[in-house]
């Protein structure tokens, strides 16, 4: 596992600006950065995974996020599966509160048991501390304008595009 491989996981459904914070962080931080969608079973999804993917290489590209970003999906199993395949030794997830410590801990802690890989918590710019992916699922569905708290391919599509999901 190498410590400087990173995996940043999340359902990204859709991704927002938090989100692109913390992967702009993050790639700066690792010399190899592993964007991965995971399906969480806990969650009714409103865009398929494939159209997550694209948002996100589109939302990555446009940020000018530089450095070596994998956009990735896994649904093969455990995330930490995924992370020995590409032999990153850490995860990385970002935190806006202390809700958000008390749910990402466990899954630390269990992480570590289950693959000896760590995960990071860093902590996004305090603009997009609000912001939440079901926020954004909640407004977009009753036609609100989310263009203040997603990446502007993110908006376009759920403008425009999310009409034919
Ligand atoms: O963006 P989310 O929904 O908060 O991301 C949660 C996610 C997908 C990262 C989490 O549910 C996860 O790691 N799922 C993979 C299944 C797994 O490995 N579970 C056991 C360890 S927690």
């Amino acid at each position: 596992m190498n410590p400087r491989i990173a995996v940043v996981p999340g359902s990204f459904d859709p991704p927002t600006l938090g989100h692109l914070d913390v992967i702009r962080r993050a790639a700066a931080l690792y010399d190899q950065l592993h964007v991965l969608v995971v399906h969480n079973p806990g969650k009714e999804a409103m865009l398929p995974i494939a159209q997550r993917l694209t948002l996100l290489e589109q939302s990555i590209a446009q940020a000018e996020i530089t450095g070596d970003v994998v956009v990735a999906s896994w649904s093969m199993g455990l995330l930490v599966d995924y992370a020995t395949d590409v032999g990153a030794g850490v995860l990385v997830k970002g935190i806006r509160s202390q809700v958000d410590v008390a749910y990402e801990t466990p899954m630390a802690i269990v992480n570590r048991h289950l693959a000896h890989v760590e995960t990071v918590f860093l902590l996004p710019d305090p603009a997009h501390a609000l912001v939440s992916s079901s926020l954004v699922r909640q407004v977009a569905s009753l036609g609100g304008d989310v263009s203040p708290f997603v990446p502007e391919p993110v908006a376009r599509f759920l403008d425009t595009g999310a009409r034919d999901l």
